[in-house]
């Protein structure tokens, strides 16, 4: 039984075979609309989301199966105490496969140890987030053809930022992957990923302050949002909060072949003006999040559709 918790649980080979499925799923989806019939996915979100929890559960509906499950800590027996270990067990009784969220790093982790379903990891505090990546990467590659030799801003909170922790690890797989951080001084790359991923692999980097010196120079330009719920206090979150916003006027900067994605939620780090721009490429990577998750569940329950 496989579960997925971090993007480096596929190998390079088995993301291609599941981004090629996922597009196959697009471009098919009747195939596989009834692929999941008499399957149960449960959703265990002790976190809030959007994107994440609906788009797991439109992905089983879409493949003909049933979805179950909560959407926020209070509404589950975690408000009276239970272990993460305890509720999967039960839920191990319920469903085929599930997906967590929770505010804690290593919480699907400890799950998967006790799970007898395959365990998604839905984003883990400020650790990972595997299905955005696979997200992330079906994106890149219908728009640029590729994975490969690109240049890359990751533009934000790059400390807290888990969605950016995540895509850094499954790209610097790819030859000719090139990195600018954009990022005020608080909001680093942690130590732990500058040194112990991109030093350690040689990953060519720059670390820049000003999303403007950055612009000319991008393939794809990921923004991110500065995230409340991760700042201790609210004084520096204010601080920071508006500190980037993309607009028409840095996006004349940018190559006309440089697209825009964001994992959303957004507040104000992109301007709804730039929505408009053909590069912004945000809405269709929320489309793309539902084909690549219909993939992952289809692997994950070995169902294999002619
Ligand atoms: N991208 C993402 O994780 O969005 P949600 O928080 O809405 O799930």
């Amino acid at each position: 039984m496989r579960h997925l918790m971090s993007p480096l649980d596929f190998s390079v080979e088995e993301l291609d075979t599941l981004l090629t499925l996922a597009q196959d799923i697009e471009a098919n989806p009747a195939k596989y609309a009834h692929a999941c019939a008499g399957k149960k996915m449960a959703t265990l979100f002790y976190e809030p989301s959007t994107r994440t929890r609906l788009s797991h559960e439109a992905a089983m509906l879409n493949l003909g199966g049933s979805i179950m499950g909560f959407s926020s800590a209070d509404s589950s027996s975690a408000a009276k105490g239970e272990s993460v270990s305890d509720t999967i067990r039960t839920i191990s009784c319920y469903a085929d496969i599930c997906a967590m969220r929770h505010p804690k790093e290593g919480a699907p982790m400890v799950a998967c140890q006790h799970s007898r379903i395959p365990v998604i990891n839905a984003g883990d505090g400020g650790h990972q987030h595997p299905t955005q990546t696979l997200t992330d990467l079906l994106t890149i590659r219908n728009l640029k053809g590729r994975l490969d030799h690109m240049t890359i801003g990751l533009c934000g909170d790059l400390k807290f930022g888990r969605t950016v922790h995540s895509l850094i690890h499954a790209l610097v797989r790819y030859p000719g992957i090139q990195f600018i951080l954009i990022s005020p001084e608080e909001l680093r790359l942690p130590d732990y990923m500058r040194q112990d991923v991109l030093d350690k692999l040689q990953i060519p980097y720059k670390e820049v302050v000003r999303l403007e010196d950055a612009m000319p120079d991008l393939d794809i330009l990921y923004m991110t949002r500065v995230q409340k719920e991760r700042f201790f206090n609210e004084e520096d979150y204010v601080r920071m909060k508006d500190f980037y916003i993309l607009d028409r006027k840095k996006m004349k900067l940018a190559p006309e072949t440089m697209y825009v994605l964001h994992p959303l939620p957004r507040v104000n780090e992109i301007a709804v003006e730039v929505d408009s721009d053909p590069r912004a490429a945000y809405f269709r990577q929320v489309q793309y999040g539902v084909y690549v998750r219909m993939a992952l569940i289809l692997t994950l329950l070995e169902i294999h559709v002619d």
